[in-house]
């Protein structure tokens, strides 16, 4: 990979510009109040100008020296969340920290190295922000939008306490300027939860956790992480003894995960944009706004990650977003949660789906998509004889309800006009579902509401160049957005990769419970049906792995987009048949 170190972050300009960078501090929440264009994502930016705003936006400056501290290698307690930068534009970002103290904060960003405590801070920097303290009404989590910045920057900040206790010094590069073709390189996963069992010393994912070391390793302009970014719900009850319903419940499940160093370490090392998907709230959780109790429940999941996690955010459009990335690449983040009608799943679970039970199983049908063929195909794969029972038509009636929608109509038409409207030479939709066809336990993905997918797949491939990147299946898998699976790929069909976990529950571990011959039958699915080409009616997918912690990088040039798959060592992904998974390249078309 193309190295760019710390040490060769580019200080011609920024110092200069220093001098007349305008700064709008926003403390959460506070700053999102002019969010609700669907059709101009750059309406949701902070108005240019001046200007400040918020409770203290004092512009003061931190004082006073702190105790002898190596500030990198010992940040102090008080700051033991670390830091996170988010939402980063051409000349904007988001800064995260959490303070578990009532005095006064400050944030510094610099373009050179931060001196040993927060006394020097201020003298040379690229600005200074006044916070005041931080909310207890928020969990002490604090959130500054700088503006101002310059494009294809790399930045360093820290926040201090008027007392000078300093945080870690985080990092994060600025989006490059529209004619600045240099390479971007970034990373992501996502499905992360440090639930362990009472007593327990370590998380039960707790080797999924090197995902993060190695992604901090990485010089990566950003990281994207998908959802479920934790989990609050009774999929973990069993472990964690407790549903986490209310903010302060949840609260605790993300400080949970920071109390991981890798994932910490991830966080400050460059910035994220960050997806929600249903664990933030429920497994399979959908909005109801005739139910109170729903709506409360929606509010305080949308409360403690925004608490948690510096992204843009509005109650019109949620998380949906498009950050450009100089001429080589758009980033489109889908907002998979605000606006998703209820999985079938869900509705199976209350009573309102029952010809989704399989007669054979009595339990809810795994394969409901798959044609009868292809279960019958399965039936002989697998060893489960339940494949062979005929899916209720009226099953396939409920799925494909045209008034079922995971975007909905406004964002849909937002995402068109985006990837429409894109100039650069390559798009990346950051889709925390699968958009591919793979037939099991399809209800919470794209696959589950079929009329939306099919004009998805449509819009996709309409404008080439455009390249899927998914997290959600617990699983790397590789392959073309299609209509019809196993059809041999055409121009213009994109390509999607999804990977992980990053530390949670392994699909081969899941999935060994559908089926009576367990693990066995997995693999067979995995390498006689998704791994086989086409032309022997498999899905052809050129990455299958579906027992390992995993990530991936990605590099997109002004020709060449390459996504690379990678175990949480880092080293580049096997396949479930020991061939190498990618690097799976997309050309400029
Ligand atoms: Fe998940």
């Amino acid at each position: 990979m193309h190295l760019r170190p710390l040490a060769a972050i580019r200080r011609s300009s920024g110092l200069l510009r220093a001098v007349v960078l305008l700064v709008l501090l926003v403390l959460v929440g506070a700053g999102c109040t002019d969010d609700s264009a669907w059709e101009d994502p750059a309406a949701r930016r902070p108005p240019a100008g001046g200007s400040t705003e918020g409770p203290s936006a004092s512009g003061r400056t931190a004082s006073g020296a702190g105790p002898d501290r190596t500030v990198d290698d010992r940040p102090d307690p008080i700051f033991a969340q670390g830091v996170a930068a988010g939402a980063v534009r051409t000349d904007s970002v988001l800064l995260w920290t959490r303070a578990s103290t009532g005095a006064p904060l400050t944030v510094t960003i610099r373009t050179d190295e931060f001196g040993p405590d927060c006394t020097g801070d201020s003298a040379g920097a690229v600005t200074t922000i006044g916070l005041g303290t931080a909310p207890a009404e928020r969990d002490r989590t604090v959130r500054a939008r700088a503006t101002g910045l310059t494009p294809g920057t790399q930045y360093r900040y820290r926040f201090c306490t008027n007392r000078g206790e300093a945080s870690e010094v985080g990092a994060f590069r600025t989006a490059p300027a529209p004619d600045d073709a240099a390479p971007v390189e970034f990373a992501f996963t996502g499905d992360v939860t440090a639930e362990r069992a009472a007593n327990a010393d370590e998380p039960f994912y707790a080797e999924g956790f090197d995902v993060y070391a190695a992604m901090a390793g990485l010089p990566l302009d950003f990281i994207a992480h998908g959802g479920d970014t934790i989990y609050a719900d009774d999929v973990v009850k069993r472990n964690t003894g407790f549903v986490a319903r209310t903010r302060a419940e949840k609260w605790a499940r993300y400080r949970d995960n920071l109390a991981q160093p890798q994932f910490r370490a991830a966080r400050a090392s460059t910035s994220t944009y960050s997806h929600w998907d249903d664990h933030e709230w429920d497994n399979g959780f959908a909005r109801d706004p005739a139910d109170p109790a729903n709506e409360a429940h929606f509010r305080a999941g949308v409360e403690a990650f925004t608490d948690y996690t510096p992204v843009d955010h509005s109650p019109e459009t949620g998380i949906f977003s498009v950050y450009r990335w100089g001429p080589n690449l758009d980033v489109v983040v889908l907002d998979e949660t605000t606006f998703r009608t209820t999985p079938v799943d869900t509705m199976f679970d209350e009573g309102r789906a029952e010809a989704c039970r399989n007669p054979v199983t009595r339990r809810i049908e795994r394969v409901p998509t798959a044609p009868q063929d292809l279960r019958n195909r399965w039936a002989d794969l697998l060893g489960d004889a339940w494949l062979r029972a005929p899916v209720d038509p009226a099953c396939l009636a409920l799925l494909a309800d045209p008034r079922r929608h995971v975007l909905g109509p406004e964002q849909f038409a937002a995402l068109d006009r985006a990837l429409r409207s894109s100039t650069a030479a390559f798009r990346v939709v950051l889709s925390t579902n699968p958009i591919q066809e793979f037939y099991v336990a399809p209800y919470g993905r794209f696959e589950g509401y079929p009329a939306e997918r099919a004009r998805l797949v449509e819009l996709l491939a309409s404008v080439p160049g455009t390249v899927v990147l998914a997290t959600d299946v617990h699983a790397t898998l590789a392959g073309p957005v299609d209509l019809e699976p196993g059809r041999p790929a055409v121009p213009g069909t994109a390509t999607e990769v999804a990977v992980g976990p990053a530390a949670a529950g392994r699909r081969q571990d899941i999935w060994s419970r559908y089926f009576a011959q367990g693990d066995e039958a997995v693999d067979r699915l995995a390498t006689s049906f998704f791994r086989a080409p086409a032309e022997q009616g498999g899905l052809g997918m050129s990455c299958v792995r579906l027992d390992a912690f995993a990530f991936a990088t990605v590099r997109v040039g002004p020709d060449r987009l390459e996504v690379q798959p990678r175990d949480r060592t880092g080293a580049p992904l096997a396949n479930v048949d020991g061939t190498p998974c990618g690097p799976v390249v997309v050309t400029r078309p």
